[in-house]
């Protein structure tokens, strides 16, 4: 089997996890690099920036141009990125919206692989969009995410984002997918070739969630629903402003990110404990087939 693989990685976690992955197979790594270039780690501006963009689909660049000579006869196409401001990270967003590469994706089988923190849902849900209009079939979608609490990791995340520091200390883990969860995806990437010497791929986001390539945690996910749509107005509240880098936007960027600290560690946790008490209520068996299927 031979995979094209797409990837988009800062600090080399999505580019791990895909190396995991495809292990031995043989597979053709194309890095996507974006015209508008994003820093890492980032200053608490330049992260506040992107948000407006990434939450409306509005990337600010595309991407530098993909050769696609040598994989015309993939098998399989892997793309491998991250969640950002709980959509498709911009890069990803440029990717999908480049011509030439939905003139590529028309009529293949994909596998989206997002590493992220732990809020994955609402990216996916736009991936499926994205896959859908380039004309292409979403046959696998893995996540590889932070095992720590949803407090604990968006304290050592914040710590590696923007200061560049991703190892634990004497209170906190480190930041990230543990070594252990890269290693382990491998066994996604067997799981794949199995369903390709079946000639098949069509059962195989079944075979993959048999593997665990989602580990469903429904109260986080139901914060980011919430958080998405929230992000939604706010966004588009900071766009009336200015677009992308306008100087004009940054009254209302800061008080986004007072909102965000707020929410993060102090609303959040209260959510969490509510989404526990209503559990019974909930269609959460419902919901995880929808959610984690392609
Ligand atoms: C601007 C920005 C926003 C992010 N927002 C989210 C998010 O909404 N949900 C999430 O689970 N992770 C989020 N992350 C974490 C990323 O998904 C990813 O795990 C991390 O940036 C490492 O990715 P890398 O492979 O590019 O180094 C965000 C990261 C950045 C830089």
């Amino acid at each position: 089997m031979k995979a094209a693989v797409f990837y988009y990685s800062q600090s080399g976690q999505a580019l791990k996890a895909a190396e995991s992955i495809c292990g031995s197979m043989s597979a053709v790594f194309k890095e996507i690099v974006p015209q508008q270039h994003y820093p890492f780690p980032w200053s608490r501006k330049e992260f506040f920036q992107v948000f407006p963009e990434s939450r409306l689909g509005i990337p600010p660049s595309g991407i530098e141009p993909l050769d696609f000579s040598d994989i015309a006869d993939a098998d399989i196409v892997i793309v491998s990125g991250q969640s950002w401001f709980l959509s498709p990270s911009l890069p990803l967003q440029s990717f999908f919206g480049d011509e030439g590469v939905k003139e590529y994706l028309k009529g293949r089988s994909i596998v989206f692989v997002n590493s992220c923190r732990n809020m994955w849902l609402m990216t996916s849900r736009k991936v499926k969009e994205y896959v859908k209009l380039a004309g292409a079939t979403l046959v696998g979608h893995i996540v590889l995410q932070d095992r720590a609490s949803n407090l604990v990791s968006a304290v050592t995340i914040i710590r590696w984002l923007m200061k560049g520091k991703k190892e634990a200390t004497s209170l906190l883990p480190a930041a990230g997918v543990s070594g252990e969860d890269l290693k382990g995806a491998s066994r996604f990437g067997k799981v794949m070739e199995n369903k390709w010497k079946e000639g098949d791929f069509s059962g195989l986001q079944t075979a993959l969630l048999a593997e665990g390539a989602i580990r469903y945690k429904p109260s986080v996910l139901t914060i980011e629903k919430t958080g998405h749509r929230i992000f939604g107005f706010w966004a588009r509240f900071i766009r009336k402003k200015g677009g992308f880098a306008d100087g004009k936007r940054q009254g209302r960027l800061t008080l986004f990110y007072w909102y965000l600290l707020f929410v993060l560690f102090a609303l959040s946790p209260l959510v969490q404990l509510f989404f526990w008490i209503t559990y019974p209520l909930r269609r959460v068996k419902h919901n995880r087939e929808i959610d984690c299927n392609v």
